[in-house]
């Protein structure tokens, strides 16, 4: 048997300085969207996240709130892990740099560079941007001494401090990135880089001693490992150097780290720098991708205009957003985040486009063939049918390649667009064929056979080819359509005619409903609490097998939070242990979101999902209500534990 090829692809991991914004969740939906295509394509993926908890800044943080760091940490870094989630990011770790197996990692390597004569004792006197963890030379700098890159006012500092011997390495990186072309993409930040070297390159100080949340130093414990040493080592822990060398022989080089624009300095120069160092190979790619921006500025809470990523998805759901990000924005470049365009794409691409089409389909298949895919069918009594046909799967065979080499090539909004093409493409064929004119005449029979198999076949490979963007609705176009094992299906099933004749289909709800304005009334439907049986009038009885359909959980409330326009109306975010749901709720005139979270309490879970005021309620949390007033009963057992 021969082995898969392996991939490991990281994200930067994240500061949990504040709160995450919607242009994080840009980095790592990509990064997902292309592990999620390396297996799909039969590679044996390592996908990496985590976060970045050691510094001046995150101290700072915590001392602000009156905590310890770790505490503060932990509870941001919790959020990061729900968002995660959510998203639907698919990662196989989630590295903290406050672990115990990266701390031993960081202060054997840093011992080891110590070691071969590369880190020295000095002084530092100079500037540090603190929420950013940079120094600064003064040849860098203006005289008002601003950050270059956040434009935020630097600090002086003047401290013992241990460094690193950068400029020793200059001319070996400089060949490096000449001979390895592919090394630092796209190619304008490669250029970037390389002027960047060739205009000096001066020592980096490691450690700091004013502060001490950091790695203490394994030879000189006053000192703390400067936070950047600490934070680009993880990707090597993730890999297993020091405690799973199996792991890390298979997996190291990493292949590719994605990173912003902005780390592309550190994860370029300094990291490989670093490895040269330490004797260890250099991953094989950095590539750097451009901001998402909000009217031409960087996202960032000083400005005011961040945006939250929790009510987006909880409003328009998670495989909306990861469409938008991936089709709006060019990799590599900068993109403007705009709610309009969101919405527009919803309704144009997400549920016109491929929505309808799936409901069309099916909902011809139903009518006309009892829901069955009866066969291959044979549309050479129909000339523009036959055409039409051998068009579409000649289309097929073209996007599903086409779709391959962009990804590969980093052209992830190109794959997306070209099978969006695709999909456009079967509603034209819907047009020319026209099933209902075919479904009039029995010697069409056949023709119509092979119209309808032609949709589900082609529908059926792009959901294989949708699943890295938009992996839930991937899911369900596979299901509806009859299908089964969706998590083991591969791309090399993309080849026509895979749809077995005979295929039972299974036509839900549409997969994208379209949305609407928001309206007051939809509150009035809140049908996420049961009417009261008023005393007088007793419930009717029920069989237990009755009852037993009810499929109660125990759920723990993640996050909650009023709706907006709403007076009644709390959405919330629950763990039923295995998955996260959504829930709205009209419990807000006797709780305040606040008191919901981290409760674990009673749930419907295969309750039919309903939309209120633009959010689609998956379930229900019980609650007793006598005379006005209302209890949400909270208990104590974890969540998904069956209630019975
Ligand atoms: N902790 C460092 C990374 C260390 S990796 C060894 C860090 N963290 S960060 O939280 O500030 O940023 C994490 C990532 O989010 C970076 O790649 C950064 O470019 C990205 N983004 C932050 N704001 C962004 C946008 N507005 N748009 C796109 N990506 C953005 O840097």
């Amino acid at each position: 048997m021969t082995e898969k090829p392996k991939y490991y692809i990281t994200t930067p991991i994240y500061y949990p300085s504040a709160k995450l914004h919607i242009g994080h969740t840009y980095c790592t939906t990509i990064a997902d969207s292309m592990a999620r295509f390396k297996r799909l394509d039969g590679y044996d993926v390592f996908f990496l996240c985590g976060s970045d908890e050691h510094g001046q800044k995150i101290q700072r943080k915590a001392e602000e709130e009156g905590v310890t760091p770790i505490a503060y940490v932990d509870k941001i870094v919790a959020g990061f892990q729900r968002l995660w989630k959510e998203l639907n990011i698919s990662n196989d770790d989630f590295i903290r740099t406050t672990e115990e197996r990266h701390k031993k990692v960081v202060q054997a390597l840093f011992q080891r560079a110590y070691d071969n004569g590369d880190i020295y004792k000095g002084k530092y006197e100079g500037w540090y941007c603190t929420p950013d963890e940079t120094f600064w030379p003064e040849n860098k700098l203006t005289p008002d001494h601003i950050c270059p890159d956040c434009g935020r006012k630097l600090e002086r500092i003047s401290e013992e401090a241990y460094f690193f011997k950068m400029s020793k390495y200059a001319d070996r990186w400089l060949k490096y990135v000449e001979e390895n072309p592919g090394f630092i993409q796209p190619v304008s930040r490669r250029n970037e880089m390389i002027q960047f070297v060739k205009g000096g390159l001066e020592d980096l100080c490691v450690s700091r001693t004013s502060f001490n949340w950091g790695i203490p130093v394994p030879f000189d414990t006053k000192h703390v490992v400067y936070v950047w040493f600490d934070a680009l080592v993880n990707y090597l822990t993730a890999a297993g150097i020091l405690d799973n060398p199996e792991k890390f022989r298979r997996f190291w080089p990493a292949d590719v780290h994605l990173v912003g624009k902005e780390i592309v300095r550190f994860h370029s120069i300094i990291w490989p720098i670093m490895l040269m160092s330490l004797g260890i190979e250099l991953p094989k790619m950095v590539y750097g991708h451009g901001w998402l921006i909000v009217d031409g500025e960087k996202m960032s809470k000083s400005r005011g205009n961040v945006i939250d990523p929790i009510p987006l998805l909880q409003e328009f759901g998670s495989d909306a957003i990861r469409y938008y990000l991936l089709n709006d924005v060019q990799l590599g470049q900068d993109g403007n985040f705009s709610r309009e365009r969101l919405i527009n794409r919803i309704n144009s691409d997400l549920s016109n486009d491929l929505g309808n089409l799936l409901y069309r389909t099916l909902s011809m298949v139903e009518k006309y063939r009892n829901g069955t895919v009866v066969s291959k069918g044979d549309a050479s009594g129909e000339p523009a049918a036959a055409e039409a046909s051998d068009m579409l799967e000649k289309a097929a065979a073209d996007t599903l390649q086409s779709y391959r080499n962009s990804m590969n090539g980093w052209k992830i909004n190109e794959a997306l667009k070209g099978v969006w093409t695709f999909v456009r493409s079967m509603n034209k064929y819907i047009d020319v064929t026209m099933p209902w004119v075919l479904a009039k005449s029995q010697d069409k029979a056949p023709v119509l056979d092979a119209v309808l198999y032609h949709l589900c076949e082609g529908l059926r490979i792009t959901a294989l080819m949708a699943e890295p963007f938009i992996p839930i609705a991937a899911e369900k176009i596979w299901n509806q359509l009859g299908l089964r094992g969706f998590a083991e299906a591969a791309l090399k099933d993309g080849v026509w005619g895979g749809l077995p004749e005979g295929t039972q289909t299974d036509k839900g709800d549409p997969i994208f409903p379209r949305i609407e304005p928001e309206d007051e009334n939809d509150e009035n439907q809140d049908h996420t609490q049961p009417a009261e049986t008023p005393a007088e009038e007793k419930a009717p009885l029920i069989s237990i097998d009755e009852f037993m359909k009810t499929d109660l959980r125990i759920a723990e409330i993640l996050t909650a939070e009023k709706v907006r326009k709403s007076k009644k109306l709390i959405c919330m975010t629950v763990s039923l242990g295995d998955e996260v749901r959504t829930v709205v709720s009209g419990i807000a005139q006797y709780y305040e979101p606040e008191q919901l979270i981290g409760k674990h309490v009673i749930f419907v879970s295969n309750l039919k999902p309903a939309k209120l005021m633009g959010i689609e309620s998956q379930g229900m949390i019980l609650a007793a209500s006598k005379d006005g007033k209302l209890q949400v009963p909270f208990v104590d057992m974890p969540a998904g534990s069956h209630v019975k």
